[in-house]
């Protein structure tokens, strides 16, 4: 077995052919079906990049209202879900809480077993919508408020700002929302994508591969770095303690600066540096533009440092989106269930690309134990 290259972290493993979007590490260029993430986070909707993912092409007025009118029809959630949610512990991890709900979404949706392209575009449309209406229905429920029902004049920006603040959906917030999302709609072959293909391509249903998806993106190397960013920033609590605080923890080699470094970007992430401009326009505007300053300063900090530069460490998506989700009043746990809400658009879109040319995906591993071993009794063991 000399001459076997072992992968390990699939590093630069090209697993299939895809359409979905471009991911420049090299360069920090992300672009979704031709389109550069600087130009849709400026102009989209977020439906319009939902039909630019699953169409190819962007939609014109018509088609563009007809999606987003359709998304807002199937964003409804059945109630027994809803009620078996107000049962669970009001400390849960909503990750946890979010992955639990898709599942039993499963079982309330007429499609679930059927993995044909027309019902998986049914089940995306469904998708889409429920788990905007299911983030901000957790973040009720844990609250001991009742959840709020989507409207079907709204968006899905405007509803998510509508749902959680039971109240009309003020322009700032949903403008803020709507970028998000948009930026954080698809990302090449992330861990959370990578998972969802692996398990529709067993020819498994499209729930089953968002739950494994939400399962992956919770962990704190990818999706859960955006709260766990935000928890770093509200422990140094002052622009002043930067510096003290970088020496103790980074310096020292004890902890990673959380939001900053990816697997593929070695410039910075064009996600953040569009999050950057709406995260001190949000903070500033808001009358809070400490925790901008402070994350700001670290970022600048981290940048001057030999130890960054050598391994082209640059700030993610998760840095700055942290401080737009603060702004935005979202409680920090409820930070990665929006990253799941707005990955939900590329996900689907990923497993329909699987479904239409699938391929088991089944790897291999080196095996390194022993093979000769003489079998012996429990009694003489
Ligand atoms: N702070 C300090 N050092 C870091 C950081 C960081 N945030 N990230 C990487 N490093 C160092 C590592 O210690 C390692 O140093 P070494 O070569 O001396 O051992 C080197 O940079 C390479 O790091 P790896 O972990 O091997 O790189 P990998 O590509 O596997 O990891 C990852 C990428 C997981 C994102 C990493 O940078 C990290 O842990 N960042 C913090 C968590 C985070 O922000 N995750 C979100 C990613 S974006 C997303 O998923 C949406």
């Amino acid at each position: 077995m000399a001459d076997v290259t072992i992968h390990k972290g699939l590093d630069n493993v090209i697993i299939d052919e895809s359409r979905l979007s471009l991911v420049n590490g090299a360069e920090g260029k992300l672009v979704y079906s031709g389109y550069k993430i600087e130009d849709l986070a400026a102009n989209a909707l977020y439906e319009e990049v939902v039909y630019l993912l699953w169409n190819g092409r962007l939609p014109n007025k018509a088609e563009l209202e007809l999606l987003r009118a359709e998304i807002a029809e199937n964003a409804f959630v059945a109630p027994e879900i809803l009620e078996i949610l107000k049962h669970l512990p009001k400390n849960s991890d909503p990750m946890a809480v979010m992955r639990s709900a898709v599942s039993l979404l499963a079982h309330y949706d007429p499609d679930s077993e059927d993995t044909s392209a027309e019902a998986n575009r049914r089940k995306a449309v469904r998708l889409n919508g429920q788990a905007v209406t299911l983030a901000a229905a957790w973040a009720r429920i844990r609250k001991g408020l009742g959840p709020v029902p989507p409207r079907l004049d709204l968006n899905l920006a405007q509803n998510f700002i509508y749902m959680l603040r039971d109240e009309a959906p003020e322009a700032s917030a949903v403008n803020a929302i709507n970028a998000y999302m948009v930026l954080l709609t698809e990302h090449g072959m992330n861990a959370s994508t990578f998972s969802a293909r692996v398990t529709v391509s067993t020819g498994s249903d499209m729930h089953s591969a968002i739950v494994s998806a939400i399962g992956t993106l919770k962990g704190p190397a990818h999706g859960g770095a955006n709260a766990e960013a935000m928890k770093m920033f509200l422990e140094i609590g002052d622009p002043a303690n930067v510096q003290t605080w970088f020496d103790e923890n980074i310096k020292s080699g004890k902890r990673r600066i959380m939001g900053i470094g990816h697997r593929v970007y070695k410039a910075l992430d064009p996600r953040a540096a569009v999050l950057r401009d709406r995260a001190e326009a949000l903070a500033v505007g808001s009358g809070n533009g400490k925790w901008f300053e402070i994350a700001d300063k670290l970022a600048i900090l981290a940048r001057a440092n030999e130890y960054f530069i050598e391994r082209n460490l640059h700030p993610n998506v998760d840095y700055f989106s942290a401080i737009v989700l603060y702004t935005l009043d979202l409680d920090v746990d409820m930070f990665t269930p929006l990253f799941a809400m707005s990955r939900m658009a590329g996900w689907t879109a990923h497993i329909m690309e699987q479904a239409a040319n699938n391929r088991l995906v089944r790897p291999d591993v080196l095996y390194t134990g022993p093979v000769d071993l003489v079998w012996t009794s429990l009694e003489e063991r």
